[in-house]
């Protein structure tokens, strides 16, 4: 607050101020919007490493088949929801892109009005090192789940010595706390968030809202807030162009993960960003049978089912970097 009132009303004093406020200096680098995911993003083609019961399919074809659709104002990519599945089929049409830039310390701001709900779906918003190989260089889930699931699940997975305190200043339940990809088949560092409008149907009904990621040598951090919350920042819920000192004035954070027992430098490089929705798969698959979604297999489901994905899409209305700035 106090350095807000310092650069809104005295910005001369700036040249004097110490190197330290720069640290804490944010502004846009990217913002996605619409049509901008188009030249921003590859949509990518090849089998689901995930395992899922879908066809990941091109642009000029999701675009085609209204699978991906972007105007000025709205990105939306999707399932299929008419089309029955054929046994032989490499799964349900479906879409997965991934930025062709990367960023590594910096700021995310989704505002996000609709998620994929249902069940057999595994969506994720989600960024990966753009060297890896994986799991080097890390990967930050920020938006995922399965099935019914209405709480979300924000998690880290890297290379070996990596593990988080059990106790971190979040209002999230800690889930697990090894991130080491090669730990628990891949299970990372998660939190579930402390709201159920925060995933699925719990948080379409609300109209979604806004997810910011914090990314920097002390820690990641996320917040969420619901659409109707009365509580979102004022240059989140605008996207202004700057951010001063990302995280004050925002609560304590749904999830946070912290580095005194992880190398930030060692485990976390630059990343691309990824939405992608899948199908069954080594997580939805294997939680179909308990999830409140049979009778039957997933894949049969997904297969059969075309009805059960009018649901299963993201609507975006922006993206946001914003990355640390000096003067
Ligand atoms: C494509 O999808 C958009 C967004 O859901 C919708 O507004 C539009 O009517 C669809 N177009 C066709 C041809 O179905
Ligand atoms: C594991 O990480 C810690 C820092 O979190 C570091 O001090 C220690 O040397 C690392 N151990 C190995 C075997 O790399």
């Amino acid at each position: 607050m106090l350095s807000r009132h310092i650069f809104s009303t005295i910005p001369i004093v700036l040249n004097f101020i110490p190197a330290v406020l720069s640290q804490t200096y944010y502004t846009q680098n990217a913002h996605f919007k619409g049509k901008n995911f188009l030249d921003a993003f590859n949509w990518e083609t090849f089998d689901d490493p995930t395992h899922g019961r879908v066809n990941f399919i091109d642009q000029q074809t999701a675009l085609n088949t209204n699978l991906s659709y972007a105007d000025d104002d709205v990105f939306i990519m999707r399932a299929d929801y008419h089309q029955i599945v054929p046994s032989y089929a490499r799964g349900r049409d479906s879409v997965r892109i991934t930025s062709h830039d990367a960023w590594g310390d910096s700021l995310l701001v989704l505002d996000l009005a609709h998620m994929p709900e249902g069940c057999a779906t595994w969506p994720a918003y989600w960024t990966v090192s753009k060297n890896g190989p994986w799991p080097q260089g890390g990967e930050m889930d920020i938006i995922e789940g399965v099935n019914l699931n209405n709480n979300n699940l924000a998690s880290l997975h890297t290379m070996t010595n990596c593990t988080m305190p059990q106790t971190r200043s979040q209002t999230g339940q800690v889930v697990s706390t090894n991130c080491d990809a090669a730990v628990n088949y891949n299970q990372g560092c998660g939190v579930a968030f402390a709201t159920p409008a925060s995933y699925g149907s719990g948080f379409n009904t609300n109209g979604g809202g806004w997810v910011a990621t914090w990314r920097s040598p002390n820690s990641i951090s996320h917040w969420f807030w619901p659409r109707n919350a009365p509580n979102v920042p004022d240059e989140i819920r605008q996207g202004d162009s700057d951010v001063v000192t990302p995280g004050e004035n925002w609560g304590t954070p749904d999830a946070t993960f912290v580095w005194p027992q992880c190398d930030y430098n060692s485990h976390f490089d630059p990343h691309q960003i990824i939405f992608d929705l899948t199908l069954c798969g080594d997580w939805a698959g294997n939680a179909f049978p308990t999830a409140g979604c049979g009778p039957g297999n997933c894949q049969d489901f997904v297969d059969n089912n075309p009805d059960a994905f009018g649901n299963a899409f993201w609507e975006i209305n922006s993206l946001t970097v914003y990355t640390p700035s000096s003067f």
